[in-house]
């Protein structure tokens, strides 16, 4: 089913503006404070504006993101280096869930990476966090490892799991 964007919102609510369109594009140093921004929104233990200065001078680091109303709506981080690539993470500010746009982001990295040659795709996620497990799970993503308490906040595990890129599916 599609879903039509504010649709349940209650009467008076501010309402979101559209949702991006278009593709994810790279980011860079001037995105820094949304990305913060969206960091604090979204994780429990969030990156910072030094982590994400250090991921953007590191050439095998890319960040993406949507743009939306003077800030950003999603943005993923990848770390790619010869034939493997990593999701470092994945976020959609929270407002804008359940209408596409992490299934969009991460189409077009795993697209990018096709192009580049990557043969093999990791990544790790709370055990708890089963919409961004089905989201990866949708693209092929499959369990391979845990990481017995892994975060520090809570000591929950994390589960690695691998997407090989020629019998993963587009999503
Ligand atoms: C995980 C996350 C990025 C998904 O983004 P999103 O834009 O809401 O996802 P989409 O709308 O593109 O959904 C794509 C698919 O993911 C799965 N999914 C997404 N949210 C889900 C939820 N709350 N429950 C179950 N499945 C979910 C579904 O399979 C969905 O397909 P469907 O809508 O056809 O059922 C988002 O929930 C998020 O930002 N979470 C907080 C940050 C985070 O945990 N990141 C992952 C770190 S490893």
């Amino acid at each position: 089913m599609t879903r039509s964007h504010g649709q349940d919102a209650p009467p008076g609510a501010r309402r979101p503006p559209p949702l991006p369109g278009g593709a994810p594009v790279r980011l860079g140093p001037a995105d820094i404070p949304g990305l913060v921004e969206l960091e604090r929104l979204c994780f429990a233990v969030p990156w910072n504006a030094k982590q994400y200065r250090t991921v953007m001078d590191n050439p095998p680091f890319r960040v993406f993101g949507l743009h939306h109303d003077e800030g950003l709506a999603a943005y993923l981080t990848l770390f790619a280096s010869d034939f493997e690539m990593e999701i470092l993470n994945i976020a959609v500010r929270p407002d804008l869930r359940r209408m596409g746009l992490g299934r969009r982001m991460l189409a077009h990295v795993l697209q990018l990476c096709r192009k580049m040659g990557i043969q093999r795709g990791y990544l790790e996620v709370r055990r708890s966090n089963a919409a961004a497990r089905r989201l990866y799970e949708a693209f092929g993503f499959e369990e391979v490892g845990v990481r017995k308490g892994y975060y520090p906040d809570n000591r929950e595990d994390a589960i690695v799991m691998r997407l090989e890129f020629e019998t993963g599916q587009p999503g």
